[in-house]
């Protein structure tokens, strides 16, 4: 991207966390940094509370269970509130690693102290199985990030850091460090067939790896955990049965001497050794450590980009604008506010305890949040969301442009039913083409109601036009000038709009975020923290008590599945399609009508999906791990306790 701090466009998210008392927090919530009008009774800073309290005391007092709820940053309507507000949990402060894979395992243990976390899914079934390859990349199309893998077109693999800021920072993988895991193929071949798939972050993390490494810095001392980290590239191969096989992992450095002169790779490949059954055995080497560096990377990225950015943060000012400029009659205000369930208050919780960092230094206070400890990227993640904020792209975001965009699919976008997937065992894709589907049938039928005048009564309806105005041009109003932005002059726009923000705050939301504990809650199949510095030689030898230490400490770890340990879906919470008050939601027969051939084809999701995860010829639905994919079934299963559905809304 090559953007300096400042000429980074700035989410809005990050506006609203510039409020003061005094200034208008919903006009600078929805991303213009200036005053604006407000709505009547909405957005008033509050952060006079929490700025009197020490950071220590404050840190205390949120961790404490049963204290009433903290100052939030801003106000949020009573209409806006649910009650289902996220508490942090009350943890003691301890110190160093996991000296062994049993001391992991015993957290989970029903008389362990002081919480005895659940049994994360990933070894659930299965104790071992994390570490075999084929787990590792199964969790790129079935894990809690399922949307960075991208095809491979050619080699070496460019960066698109300013050359000027960053020097070379291309990929070292070559044609030698693959060619002998490709089976009887070419590397030119294996590209040819679409059989090279990516993971790379190299981009996003390297241009703060510097100062992540250097933390703790004098005001973190003693409260975060020692950082050394590396820009990660994961390269795969894509075999017949449509599972994926690591080739290798690039880890990447700043120039010892000076970021401009270029990165300082290393490239590690799957050790000629390792047989299958070895991953049983205590024996780790430096391939599995890299494994666990791409993890970091990976999870880190879904936190901050694919999780909070994409969805809680980005669909704020959208909550917001047709709250501000839909009458609560307007058919597109019935038809999305199910979706906007909770999402401002959930948000502003995030920001308080959980997500955000940096804006309280500025009064020389300082006040940690959770994800600051727990995630690698320490007090810059916020600041590396925003700048991933410089690339988004709501058009994008709808599902089959999402996919073709990662060269994961091919075909017409507008008919997501015939589009050819390249990897065809990729249950995020299978199962989330089923899904959006069915909420663009359901909103093209609702939206034929409405406007069955066609195009003019869209570009006609004053209050729809207001709302996505205000959505683009103040919420959004950084990247206003954006060549992507839907006209919504047409039905078309519309529709595909609607569907794009009720995908975004349901499927999706789901997605990459109900997953974490199930893989993160164990943190040496996907840690969030890396320390130390990598042996030497990619098949060096590593004693299971190193490769802990090289992994999220036992504070940083207890904190991330305090966090996560719940399921994620409370008990009462309207899945999708559900309306609670179905009576009174409308009076109109045929969007009744219309709503209840969207529950059916939801319902018909539940069971393919169910279907699909007990056919053993599709390797990637339950994995090594044995835990079947069901991030994107519709529907609670009563009989399995982690299958909650997905809810309407981000509500968590
Ligand atoms: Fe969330």
């Amino acid at each position: 991207m090559g953007l300096s701090r400042r000429e980074a466009p700035v989410p809005p998210l990050l506006h609203q966390r510039r409020v003061r008392e005094g200034e208008d927090a919903a006009g600078a919530a929805q991303g213009q940094g200036r005053r604006a009008p407000s709505a009547p009774g909405r957005g008033r800073a509050g952060r006079r509370a929490a700025a009197e309290m020490g950071p220590r005391v404050r840190l205390r007092a949120l961790q404490r269970p049963g204290k009433p709820r903290p100052a939030q940053g801003v106000y949020i309507p009573c209409d806006e509130r649910t009650g289902a507000v996220a508490k942090a949990p009350n943890l003691p402060k301890l110190e160093g690693h996991f000296g062994s894979l049993a001391d992991v395992h015993g957290l989970f243990d029903t008389n362990a102290k002081p919480i005895a976390f659940p049994v994360p899914q990933v070894i659930s079934a299965n104790r071992t199985a994390w570490r075999t390859d084929e787990e590792f990349a199964r969790q790129t199309l079935a894990g809690t990030n399922p949307l960075s893998i991208e095809l491979v077109t050619g080699l070496p693999l460019t960066s698109k850091l300013d050359r000027a800021l960053y020097g070379d920072q291309d990929s070292k993988i070559t044609k030698e460090h693959i060619e002998k895991n490709l089976g009887n193929m070419t590397v030119a071949q294996a590209i040819e067939k679409d059989r090279l798939y990516v993971v790379d972050h190299h981009d996003w993390v390297m241009p703060y790896l510097k100062r992540i490494n250097e933390l703790p810095g004098d005001e973190e001392k003693g409260e975060i955990s020692e950082r050394k980290s590396y820009a990660t590239r994961t390269l795969f191969f894509l075999q017949d049965d449509s599972t994926l096989k690591p080739l290798a992992i690039e880890l990447s450095s700043p120039h010892p001497e000076d970021e401009r002169l270029g990165a300082t790779s290393t490239v590690y490949t799957p050790p000629d050794q390792l047989k299958a059954g070895e991953a049983a055995s205590d024996t780790f080497t430096a391939w599995d450590l890299a494994k666990a560096h791409a993890a970091s990377n990976d999870a880190c990225k879904n936190n901050y980009v694919l999780h909070w950015l994409r969805t809680h943060a980005t669909m704020e000012p959208v909550v917001i604008a047709a709250n501000r400029q839909l009458s609560v009659l307007h058919p597109i205000h019935k038809l999305l506010k199910p979706h906007f369930r909770n999402t401002l208050d959930t948000n502003s919780t995030a920001r308080h305890i959980v997500i955000g960092s940096g804006d309280e230094r500025q009064g020389g206070a300082f006040y940690r949040n959770m994800h600051e400890v727990n995630f690698f990227t320490g007090k810059y993640g916020m600041e590396m969301s925003s700048k991933a904020y410089a690339s988004f792209n709501f058009t994008e975001l709808a599902f089959p442009n999402e996919l073709i965009k990662r060269g994961v699919a091919r075909g017409d976008p507008k008919k997501a039913e015939e589009l050819e997937l390249l990897i065809k065992d990729y249950p995020y894709a299978v199962d989330g083409l089923e899904i959006w589907t069915a909420i663009k049938e359901w909103v093209t039928d609702y939206c034929a109601i409405y406007y069955a005048e066609g195009d003019g009564a869209v570009a006609g309806d004053s209050e729809l036009q207001a709302w996505w105005s205000e959505v683009r041009n103040v919420g959004h109003g950084d990247l206003s000038d954006a060549p992507w932005w839907p006209a919504m002059d047409s039905v078309g726009d519309l529709v595909e709009t609607c569907a794009t923000i009720i995908w975004l705050g349901s499927a999706y939301h789901s997605a990459v975020s109900f997953g974490q504990y199930a893989y993160n809650g164990f943190v040496p199949n996907r840690p969030t923290v890396t320390s130390g510095e990598m042996p030497a030689g990619a098949g060096a030898a590593v004693t299971e008590a190193e490769f802990l230490g090289h992994i999220t400490p036992k504070n940083e770890a207890f904190g991330l599945m305090a966090l996560t340990m719940s399921p994620p879906v409370k008990p009462g919470e309207p899945l999708m399609g559900e309306r609670p008050d179905t009576a009174r939601w409308t009076s109109e027969q045929r969007a009744a009508k219309a709503l209840l051939e969207f529950n059916a084809k939801l319902d018909a999701v539940a069971e393919a999906v169910k279907k699909r995860n007990a056919d053993g010829a599709l390797r990637n639905r339950n994995g090594p791990v044995e835990v079947p994919y069901t991030l994107l079934a519709p529907r609670a299963d009563p009989a399995v306790p982690h299958v909650g559905g997905i809810p309407n809304s981000i509500a968590v």
